[in-house]
Order: structure tokens, then sequence, then C-alpha cells
């Protein structure tokens, strides 16, 4: 009884997260060769489990799938929201001058820390119609774009901070691993400020 109408497309789904210390957040993603509906269906996943988390950017590997694929919202759900599909994207240009920002990531639950990057750059990318765009950023858009091509080569934010804070967080991760034993320990975050992703 009852049931979508079959011209109605499928529902978004949330995706869980994958979080420190899983192998799958140091791994590099593989570049992308076919850019088919499939594909939009998956990011936009991606972009209902990045809004449900409430961060503002998110990789491919943090849901587990090694791709390099990354979208972005710096206002989801708000008047402002305008997704980003980033296919492939890659940094051909960054400012000498740096910018510094207090990241969270979505894989690092709870953990924010000064992370500085070039603060303005270009990145070009593949969308979701397969469109090459150029991309021009500054501010908190730079500062995602980093973060997110980072995680499609394996690198989190805390490999930016000291050896001796990595460190620490990494340990209490595996505890928390350890003890909830594949469970999102996202699912007791009531911080109310943003993990980028
Ligand atoms: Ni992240």
């Amino acid at each position: 009884v009852g049931g979508a109408s079959p011209i109605s497309p499928p529902a978004m789904a949330i995706l869980p997260l994958v979080t420190a210390p899983d192998p799958r957040l140091k791994r590099g993603c593989e570049p992308v060769t076919d850019i088919d509906g499939k594909l939009k269906r998956f990011m936009d996943d991606m972009i209902e489990t990045m809004k449900d988390a409430k961060g503002i950017g998110l990789a491919a590997n943090q849901v587990g799938v090694l791709k390099r694929v990354a979208v972005i919202d710096l206002d989801p759900g708000g008047p402002k929201s305008k997704p980003i599909y980033l296919v492939n994207p890659r940094i051909v240009e960054a400012s000498g001058e740096q910018s510094t920002y207090n990241e969270g990531c979505l894989s690092v639950p709870d953990i924010w820390d000064d992370v500085s990057r070039p603060a303005r750059l270009t990145v070009e990318y593949t969308d979701e119609k397969g469109r090459q765009q150029t991309i021009e950023a500054t501010g908190l858009l730079a500062t995602c774009l980093q973060h997110e091509i980072d995680h499609l080569n394996g690198v989190l934010f805390i490999d930016h901070i000291s050896k001796l804070k990595r460190d620490m967080v990494l340990k209490k991760f595996k505890k928390v691993a350890k003890k909830t034993e594949g469970a999102n320990p996202l699912a007791q975050d009531d911080e109310p400020s943003h993990h980028i992703g």
C-alpha cells in the first residue's frame, strides 16, 4: 500500500561515517573516470550525510569509498546553501600568504585545532554533469577545499598539528574505537559549532 510514486527520485540516504583510526582515512583515493547518474546519486547521499552530521564538507573515503570525490556546502540547508560537487579536484595554484582556521573533522569528532594553510587558491575539478570547472577561493571555502582534497590524499587535519597533540588525539580515538566497537562516536556529539568535514 502506498510507497513512492514511480516518477519520484529515490530518497537520499545517510551513509555511515568512517572515523579515525580507520585505515581508509589514510589511503589515497583513485581518480574517477565515469561521471554518471550513479555517481551523482552517491554524491547527493554524501551531501545528505554531511548535512545530517552538521559538516560543511565531506570526502568519499569518509564514507568508505576510495574515489576522488568530495562535496562542499558552506550553508547546508540554509538560505545561502550552494552545494559544490567536486570530482577529481586538484589545487593548481596556492598563495604564499597563509591563514589560520580552527578546524574540526567529521572523522575526528570533538577535536578542534588551529591549522594554517594558503589563504587563497585555485582549484580545478569536474562537476556532477561532467563539466570542467575552476574555483578561485579565499576564506572558509579555501580552508574547506584544502581540508577535503587532503582527505582524498589520505591526510587528516591532525596531520598538520604537532606530533605531540596528534598522538594524544589518536590515542583517544583508538580507545574509543575499542570501547564502542564500530558505534558512531558522533551519536553523543551535541557540540553546536560545525566540523569542516
Ligand atoms: Ni574532515
